[in-house]
């Protein structure tokens, strides 16, 4: 169903897109227990049942059936075909429509960077639980106002001194190499093998991605060392001019109706601390037009907030410039100015929540600030420098696309220099798409009455939790075994095989709209009311169970085999199977 257009494509434009913020734009979603639940739009009920998953990027009606990902959600909502609601997913992410056939390069593989990432957070975050020397890294925290509730929130951790926490650990070597790759195991020059720990007696920060995986890792020093933070380097997840420290966790805490942007990790913390669940940080680069959509694309209001000194100033004004792309109608910019000498993180423990917040409410507005800062050197009473400040401000206002905004920035300008100019001509106005009301969706197959014990099922209901388990599940021939669902799961098994880092959103939007979706949506609904559980060991017991079924059906067609033809081949290759066949049930049994 996705005609020309590369699954690579589409899996980077899912991979960007968050579902959660895409719906709630349309239908108010309410927190629920980790997913997100609303009174379904594609059918007329009173009390919800319409679920959405962050983590797995995929909804689902327990009402009406309707399921799916980010491009099927548009496609029913908004009633677009394909290529519209892909391109409508692309476009503000920056991403033309390519017009070629999938391309032949390999495949971005994030998973095991992902995992590497994962794992050493996991030991850091245990270390300021259990290492010997935690005190020190606790009351680091705890000196500068931090208590364990936000340390858990933003899973803080502590990279223990010494230069081998990390390098000692037995691991696989994929596990090895992701940590290589992300930065946080060094090489050492003198011999091919050893690497040591990057991270040594430092706070750890992890980053996370507006989904909530985590990208990278900040480490701050405990005393003034230096460098005093050290930050993973770029990789293919993480891009510093993109990604914002605290944005998801921001999200997690509530619904935001603003967001305050600030320099550092320490500030995110210490506002969140004081009940300022709206912070987040660059990541030690400047303010770029990606960072400013991306929030823009969750609310309609920013406030920057910069040192009152010269450098803040040209930090906010950097800011100015990579917003005037992407500001539009609708959307208010603040840019807020601290007292010399103060970051977020001291001001807010001097003075207090509300007293920031004031602050916040105080902040000057993007057009107050572009014509303080431009005629700060200037008499506007002389002629002259009436038009310098035209000059300078033209270029700017040049970036802007025409709306009322410009307008109303044109007009100042033109009360202040006395120069008018030509109206913004409306035809240039981007056509804001109508809203459209949802139509009733049409009754899809309510949930069959599956026992949810089903081998086939259950092994499908592992790979909708995670596609990468294909990897460890060692099933024999499913060629004509007699299980429920079997061609389900090759169909599944065959995807994942020719897509090996499709993700379950992605392969339930390959399926938008067959059988085979509609079916898999209900396992993958039933998954989510599943708590979590060991999968690897439920994979090693299921892999064991579908050899069992396989044994049996061959023995099976063997006795018939040999009532017809008694041979002594066939007699002695069914002993084998016997013999197989009882290794594989005592397995079973451990
Ligand atoms: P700051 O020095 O303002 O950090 O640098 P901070 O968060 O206020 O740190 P504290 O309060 O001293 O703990 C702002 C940001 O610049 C980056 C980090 O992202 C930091 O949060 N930075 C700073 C580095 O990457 N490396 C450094 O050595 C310093
Ligand atoms: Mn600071």
């Amino acid at each position: 169903m996705t005609g020309r257009i590369a699954q690579s494509f589409i899996d980077r434009v899912l991979d960007r897109t968050d579902l959660v913020d895409l719906i709630d734009r349309r239908v108010k979603l309410k927190r629920s227990g980790k997913n997100y639940s609303a009174c379904c739009p594609f059918h007329q009920e009173k009390t919800p049942s319409f679920t959405v998953s962050r983590e797995k990027q995929f909804y689902y009606c327990f009402g009406c059936g309707a399921s799916g990902n980010a491009l099927s959600f548009l496609m029913d909502y908004e009633h677009q075909g394909f290529i519209d609601a892909l391109k409508q997913l692309a476009s503000p992410l920056g991403l033309d429509l390519p017009d070629t056939a999938e391309t032949p390069t390999a495949r971005e593989d994030h998973a095991p960077l992902l995992a590497a990432l994962e794992f050493a957070n996991r030991s850091f975050k245990l270390q300021l639980r259990h290492h010997p020397q935690k005190q020190r890294a606790i009351a680091y925290l705890k000196q500068r106002g931090i208590t364990g509730d936000i340390a858990r929130e933003f899973s803080l951790g502590y990279a223990p001194p010494g230069w081998d926490h990390l390098a000692k650990q037995a691991m696989p070597p994929e596990l090895r190499q992701g940590l290589l790759t992300t930065g946080l195991l060094i090489e050492r020059k003198d011999s091919g093998q050893a690497c040591y720990d990057a991270m040594r007696d430092r706070i750890i920060f992890p980053i996370r991605d507006f989904r909530g995986r985590i990208i990278g890792l900040g480490g701050r020093v405990l005393n003034d060392d230096k460098p005093k933070y050290l930050n993973s380097p770029e990789s293919i997840i993480f891009h510093k001019g993109r990604e914002l420290y605290g944005l998801y966790e921001a999200k997690q805490a509530g619904k935001i109706k603003q967001l305050v942007v600030v320099e550092g990790y320490m500030d995110v913390i210490a506002l969140a601390q004081h009940g300022l669940r709206f912070a987040v940080a660059t990541l030690g680069t400047a303010t770029s037009t990606t960072h400013i959509e991306r929030m823009f694309r969750l609310v309609d209001h920013l406030i920057f907030c910069f040192d009152g000194d010269e450098a803040g100033r040209r930090a906010a004004w950097k800011a100015v410039n990579a917003c005037l792309p992407v500001i539009t109608d609708g959307k208010r910019l603040g840019f807020m100015f601290l007292p010399e000498g103060d970051d977020p993180d001291s001001l807010v423990r001097r003075e207090g929540a509300a007293a920031f917040a004031e602050r916040m409410q105080q902040a000057e507005g993007l057009a107050d600030f572009m014509f303080r800062h431009q005629s700060a050197d200037l008499n506007l009473e002389s002629l002259e420098d009436k038009a310098v400040l035209a000059q300078r401000l033209r270029p700017l206002m040049d970036q802007i696309s025409a709306g009322i905004y410009l307008d109303l920035l044109r007009q100042r300008l033109a009360s202040i220099t006395g120069l008018h100019e030509a109206p913004a001509n409306p035809t240039e106005q981007p056509a804001s798409p109508a809203p459209r009301t949802a139509t009733p969706h049409p009754f899809k197959r309510r949930p069959p009455t599956r026992a949810s014990t089903s081998l086939c099922d259950k092994a499908l209901r592992l790979l909708l939790q995670n596609t990468q388990l294909a990897t460890e599940l060692d099933l024999p021939d499913l060629k004509d075994l007699p299980l429920e669902h079997v061609d389900l799961l090759q169909a599944v098994l065959d995807l994942i095989a020719q897509h090996p880092h499709i993700s379950t959103a992605g392969m339930l939007g390959f399926w938008h709209g067959t059988d085979i979706g509609a079916d898999l949506a209900i396992l993958a609904a039933t998954e989510f009311l599943l708590p979590e559980h060991d999968s690897h060991q439920e994979i090693a017991d299921i892999s064991n169970r579908f050899h069992v079924v396989y044994l049996e059906h061959r023995i099976d067609m063997l006795t018939t085999e040999l009532t017809q033809n008694p041979s002594m081949q066939l007699l002695s290759e069914q002993v084998i199977l016997h013999q197989e066949l009882e290794n594989r049930r005592r397995q079973g049994h451990h």
